[in-house]
């Protein structure tokens, strides 16, 4: 049998990938660098003379990083001494071995997009970790911050909602639930429209009523697989009646998005369609807007802050569902290793036996999407199923946005039709995806 195809690189010039590797990269370190300009007396009030070295020693580490992308130079082994450093240079031999022609070496516009793009932030958190004192310094935080920030109006709605929703769950009939249920999934969906990596790390926040649109955007989504999940969580609610039913989020982006995963976990909760929520995050700063803990229990403690009441009982609850251990953070390094998601029970057994215990698992996001598939060339039409290459934990569905170059599980005809309506369909981030693998 032939093996999967060819992984999407910037070795096709034209190509998202090669656009993103030219401009959208550099255009991001630009950023940290600039971020780290910014703060610069901040940093001095804290650590002194020695805040001021460490910082231009960061500085120096990114500007050389931008230098060595932008001349293409070859990708080098990681030298900080971190958990994961030695499965990073592993994956750097392997990558190496792969390569036939020219000098053998792996280089950013040559090999796979994903992975030089997961080791683009990785360098960034070593640049980092190799100027203490400044070594836990997020390059990414005020703009993850600045979106949720800019974001307040839609919080407001989403919160009140949410808690008017509360108050009359129980008088709620079965097809009532559903609707909800697929409503607070499609705003989880749409919420994935604003990661601030496609926009090169520009605002984008979301500010329109994103409940009201929720109709204009039903032709927007590509694969809706929403019914699977609710016969599953449905059938799960009616047969496991004492025991516990588990939904893991594996997150993506902090601000808003972050605050449509959380309503919809406190939904989940609340409806008892779930007993607990087990989030996922990432253990340093990624993809500019993915979530850490620190992302995490900020947004959660500025919820709680807020002077709207609706606003501010959603963060008292959810911070409670935290102390109650309804709701669990989880991290893993895997998360931010450049592995597709087969190779998950092969590296990281552990994380692949504690998603093997979920009810079901929602990959959010379109990095996550990309990790499922293997960000390779599919054909649109190829199943969902036989992309994941054997990747099976527990039933699971991608909750997506389109911002990349690979799309399986499509109808014949359909991705053609797109391509012919919108040349750029792929990676607007105006088209969404619940696709959903597990038992029929
Ligand atoms: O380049 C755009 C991009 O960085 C993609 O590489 C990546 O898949 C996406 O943005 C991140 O999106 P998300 O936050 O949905 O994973
Ligand atoms: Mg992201």
């Amino acid at each position: 049998m032939a093996g999967p195809p060819a992984s999407l690189s910037a070795r096709d010039v034209g190509s998202f990938a090669y656009l993103t590797v030219k401009d959208r990269i550099p255009q991001i370190l630009t950023k940290a660098i600039d971020s780290l300009h910014r703060h610069k007396n901040e940093l001095f009030e804290k650590h002194g003379e020695e805040g001021m070295e460490a910082e231009k020693k960061a500085i120096s580490l990114l500007s050389k990083l931008r230098n060595e992308l932008q001349t293409d130079k070859p990708i080098t082994p990681l030298v900080e001494k971190f958990v994961d450093t030695d499965l990073w240079n592993q994956y750097l031999e392997y990558q190496q071995s792969l390569i036939s022609e020219s000098d053998g070496k792996a280089r950013w516009f040559y090999s796979p997009w994903l992975y030089v793009e997961c080791y683009m932030y990785r360098r960034i958190h070593e640049a980092i970790i190799q100027s203490p004192p400044i070594d836990y310094f997020d390059v990414f935080k005020e703009s993850k911050d600045q979106n949720f920030f800019e974001s307040q109006e839609s919080v407001i709605t989403l919160c009140t909602h949410l808690q008017e929703l509360k108050s009359r769950m129980e008088h709620l009939g079965r097809e009532q639930l559903k609707n909800e249920f697929f409503r607070l999934l499609q705003i989880s969906l749409w919420g994935n429209k604003c990661d601030l990596s496609l926009s090169g790390g520009e605002t984008s926040a979301q500010r329109s009523n994103i409940i009201h649109s929720l109709d204009d955007l039903k032709p927007y989504i590509l694969v809706n697989d929403t019914e699977r999940l609710w016969s599953l969580l449905s059938s799960c609610k009616e047969t496991e009646k004492a025991s516990a039913v588990t939904v893991a989020i594996v997150l993506d982006n902090s601000g808003f998005e972050l605050v449509t995963d959380l309503i919809l976990a406190d939904f989940l909760l609340s409806s008892k369609l779930a007993t607990e929520i087990h989030f996922y995050g990432k253990t340093i700063p990624w993809f500019v807007s993915d979530t850490t803990i620190r992302d995490f229990e900020w947004l959660i403690k500025q919820v709680k802050c807020s002077e709207h009441k609706w606003v501010s009982r959603c963060g008292v609850d959810w911070k409670n569902y935290v102390k109650t251990g309804e709701w669990v953070y989880l991290d893993h390094m895997f998360w931010t290793l450049p592995h597709e998601f087969c190779a998950m029970s092969q590296v990281a057994p552990d994380l692949y036996a504690q998603l093997q215990k979920a009810h079901l698992i929602l990959f959010k996001g379109d990095l996550n999407y990309r990790k499922l598939t293997g960000d390779r060339k599919w054909e649109f039409t190829t199943p969902f199923h036989q992309a994941l290459n054997g990747f099976h934990p527990a039933p699971l569905c991608s909750v997506r946005t389109l911002k990349a170059e690979v799309q399986v599980g499509l109808q014949p005809g359909q991705g053609e039709q797109l391509t012919a309506a919108d040349p750029n369909w792929l990676t607007t981030g105006k088209y969404g995806i619940f696709q959903f693998d597990g038992p029929l």
